[in-house]
Formats: C-alpha cells, sequence, structure tokens
C-alpha cells in the first residue's frame, strides 16, 4: 500500500533520512522505532504528505505521490491518512464535537453524515460524554482518544501516528496501543512513530533507523 524507494531528506549536507526504502501492506501494523533525532517525525511527515523528499519516492498504491500536484498531494493527505500527533493539536477553545467534525467539513460531508460519524467514533473512542466539553479541559488521555477520533471521522486507510503516548503517563499510553490493536484488527492498516520499545512492540512488525537509515527488519 505504501512503499518508499530510496527515500532521502537533507539539510544542508545533513542527511535526517537516507535511502530509505520500505513497504508496509494493506491491514499491516508497523512500528518505526529509533532514538531521538533518527528520522522519524522526518519519515512521518514524508510518508503523510506533509514534507517533501529531497529525493527517493514515496509510492500510494502504485503511484508515486511527490509526482502529483499540491492539490492532489492534499487530497492524498486529507482523504487517504488518518494522523495522530503526540501533541494531540486539538483545537483547545473548540468544543470536542467541533474538533471531530472540522475534518469532515472540509471533506464536504453533509450534516446527517457529520452527526452519525462523530457518534460512531466518540462511542468507540470512549469520549460520547465529552463531546460538548472543550478540547482543553480534556484530561492528557482522553485529548488523545479525541484526537484519535478526529483522525478516523474521514475513514481514512492509513492511520499514521507519530509519538502518540509522548505525553501520557503509562496507564493511558497502554490504553491508547488497546485501541490501535483493536482499530488494526478491525482492518485499519497503520504505522506508528515510537521510540518506546514497549510500544513499538504491540506492532506486528517493526522498522528501526538509525542515524536516517534503516537498520534491521526483524522478521
Ligand atoms: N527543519 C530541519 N532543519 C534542519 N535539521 C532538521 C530539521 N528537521 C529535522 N532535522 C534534523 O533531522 C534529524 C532527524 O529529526 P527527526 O526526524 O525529527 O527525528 P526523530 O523524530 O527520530 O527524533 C535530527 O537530527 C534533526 O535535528
Ligand atoms: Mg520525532
Amino acid at each position: 500500500m505504501i512503499k518508499t524507494e530510496r527515500l532521502t531528506k537533507c539539510y544542508g549536507d545533513f542527511f535526517a533520512l537516507k535511502y530509505v526504502d520500505l513497504e508496509v501492506g494493506e491491514g499491516e501494523y508497523v512500528a518505526v522505532t529509533g532514538r531521538s533525532g533518527s528520522g522519524k517525525s522526518t519519515l512521518f511527515h514524508i510518508i503523510g504528505g506533509l514534507d517533501k523528499p529531497s529525493y527517493g519516492r514515496l509510492y500510494y498504491k502504485g503511484k508515486n505521490i511527490y509526482d502529483f500536484s499540491e492539490k492532489e498531494i492534499a487530497k492524498y493527505r486529507n482523504n487517504e491518512i488518518g494522523f495522530v500527533f503526540q501533541a494531540f493539536h486539538l483545537e483547545p477553545s473548540y468544543t470536542v464535537y467541533k474538533n471531530l467534525e472540522i475534518p469532515m467539513l472540509i471533506a464536504g460531508a453533509d450534516k446527517k453524515t457529520r452527526e452519525e460519524k462523530i457518534k460512531k467514533y466518540a462511542e468507540k473512542l470512549g469520549i460520547s460524554d465529552k463531546l460538548k466539553n472543550l478540547a482543553n479541559n480534556l484530561s492528557g488521555g482522553e485529548k488523545q482518544r479525541a484526537a484519535i477520533a478526529r483522525a478516523l471521522v474521514n475513514e481514512p486507510k492509513i492511520l499514521l501516528a507519530d509519538e502518540p503516548c509522548g505525553n501520557l503517563d503509562t496507564a493511558n499510553a497502554e490504553k491508547i496501543m488497546d485501541i490501535f490493536e483493536g482499530l488494526n484488527n478491525e482492518g485499519i492498516t497503520i504505522l506508528l512513530i515510537t521510540h518506546q520499545e514497549r510500544d513499538a512492540k504491540r506492532a506486528k512488525r517493526i522498522i528501526r533507523l538509525l542515524d536516517g537509515e534503516i537498520v534491521a527488519e526483524p522478521t
């Protein structure tokens, strides 16, 4: 589903990513791990269509994404990928309901669809009783569950998460990892970026980065 070919990102003469070849099949749950500075977030941004590689290709369903126009890349980003970030990136002054509604407004979903999906994904993530709260007033774990619901409302093909448990305590982190496992069992493809070995082990396959290069891929 996702395939990178010699994906490279340079900042001046510094290589944040060096000739990265990886493949993620439909329905897979893959963790990308490695210590701080190894290029994980750089890879996350490029795979998500948020940042261009300096060199190399990103294929999605056989098509090289960065051959596309900006408009088509935005479409890929909005329709195919659900993003989850370490710092949640919710709009703090909006209600949880509104936060979940925004991606569907962007996608042009009608009111009925928006209501249905918000109900469905709020229930799934256990935040139905929080929809009227301001995002700012949720606990960390609740914020991340709201952010995951928001990532899912447009029913993306891939969930792309960069250190989703980085701001959470162990109990809440485990809850998030349980949720990811459940979502993957239901068929969504997940690419989890994490420096935590404990979280990486929850994925079905681990890819290790060191200084921008893939170092080993245990099977
Ligand atoms: N915009 C940038 N300009 C210069 N260097 C950058 C930039 N973004 C990231 N880097 C460098 O690239 C390397 C990889 O960063 P990153 O992908 O954020 O690593 P990780 O997420 O694994 O901690 C780091 O050494 C970082 O300092
Ligand atoms: Mg990072």
